[in-house]
């Protein structure tokens, strides 16, 4: 199961359509800008590395259709969509750090031929895929380290296999420990409105045989009040620089109930999602998405009367001081944050 891939032979993005999860599985086949916009903002691939490797794979597949042997013609034409693939989601750092990177490649090759500089940009959409996959074991192995067989362990939204390119980021010590014999405990929040626990992260953790509960947003203080919960592992869209962290919405929440309970509340995701631009958390984007998600998507019948005036942000911030540790590739990293995130970058 690949959640986004290219087809080499026809230069095609292919995407498993999460929206269509648990029910069917799905593939979509994208070639055009739209089709990968469409892709992105309708969360048919999801989850911040991935949203950066199928840009990534996206952008290269849309250029092959720009026949031109004029480097300026071409990278005007790369630059557009670029801008506007940029567009479709605005919180998640993997989006734009992946475009910027395939950018790099276009912006530094002026001397070569069209066909070679699409060759480097098939190659840079591998490296970004390739280094996700390694970068997700190795979250997986420094989480597990920080945790004890038979724990009860609580997640929020989806940071599993779908979210990434192989394994996930939160997910990924679950699926490590289930390989070992740990036997774990999760709970996966339902994660209002989208569900991207009760599909997503119910669909992939039951299919890999993990012992794993399905519970509504507002349990989760319930199931940690009776002590069945011992660690709180969550992904990441953006990491500033203090350790402020933005991921789905409700995230914030739960990390307050960890630290009322004294549960540690750890943070796990690659290097890449680190913006060493944003200082803070205040200084992130936060994505506000159609009241209909709320009002009645998923209801057979609308839940809220009609012209309900909705808020509906797609995350929130957890400030650092809720935060036991941010778990990436390169290592651990505990309070004070922004020294152990600087160190990671020098
Ligand atoms: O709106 P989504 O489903 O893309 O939100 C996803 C999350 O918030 C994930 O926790 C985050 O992207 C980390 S994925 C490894």
């Amino acid at each position: 199961m690949k959640t986004v891939s290219l087809n080499k032979y026809v230069d095609t993005v292919v995407i498993l359509d999460q929206t269509q999860l648990p029910g069917k599985e799905t593939y979509l086949y994208l070639t055009t800008p739209e089709d990968v916009w469409e892709a992105i903002y309708h969360l048919k691939v999801r989850g911040a590395p991935a949203i950066g490797i199928a840009a990534a794979y996206g952008i290269y597949a849309c250029i092959q259709q720009v026949k031109t042997s004029s480097y300026p013609v071409f990278l005007e034409e790369f630059q557009k969509i670029k801008n506007y693939l940029a567009t479709s989601r605005p919180t998640a750092v993997n989006l734009t750090a992946a475009l910027d990177r395939m950018e790099k490649v276009v912006v530094s090759n002026p001397q070569k031929n069209i066909p070679e500089i699409k060759q480097l940009l098939r190659m840079e959409a591998d490296a970004i895929r390739e280094e996700d996959a390694i970068a997700c074991r190795q979250i997986g192995k420094n989480g597990l380290s920080l945790l004890r067989s038979g724990m009860g362990i609580l997640t929020h939204c989806n940071a599993g296999h779908l979210a990434v390119s192989e394994y996930g980021t939160a997910l990924a010590p679950i699926y490590l420990g289930e390989e070992k014999g740990y036997g774990f405990k999760v709970f996966a929040d339902e994660t209002r409105p989208l569900l991207q626990g009760a599909r997503l992260t119910m669909y992939e953790l039951q299919k890999a045989g993990v012992d794993v509960t399905l519970i509504c947003d507002n349990m989760a203080s319930s199931v940690m009040q009776k002590g069945w919960v011992q660690a709180v592992l969550v992904g990441c869209d953006r990491i500033a620089v203090n350790g402020d962290v933005a991921n789905k919405i409700g995230t914030s929440g739960v990390a307050i109930l960890a630290k009322y309970y004294g549960i540690p509340f750890y943070v796990l995701g690659p290097t890449t999602t680190i913006d060493y631009s944003c200082p803070n958390g205040k200084s992130i984007a936060i994505e506000e998405r159609k009241a209909e998600e709320v009002t009645e998507m998923w209801y057979t019948h609308r839940m809220a009367p009609t012209d309900s005036k909705v808020f509906n942000p797609s995350f929130d911030v957890t400030s650092h001081t809720l935060i036991t540790a941010i778990i990436t590739e390169k290592g651990i990293i505990y309070p004070p944050f922004e020294i152990g995130l600087r160190k990671i970058y020098s």
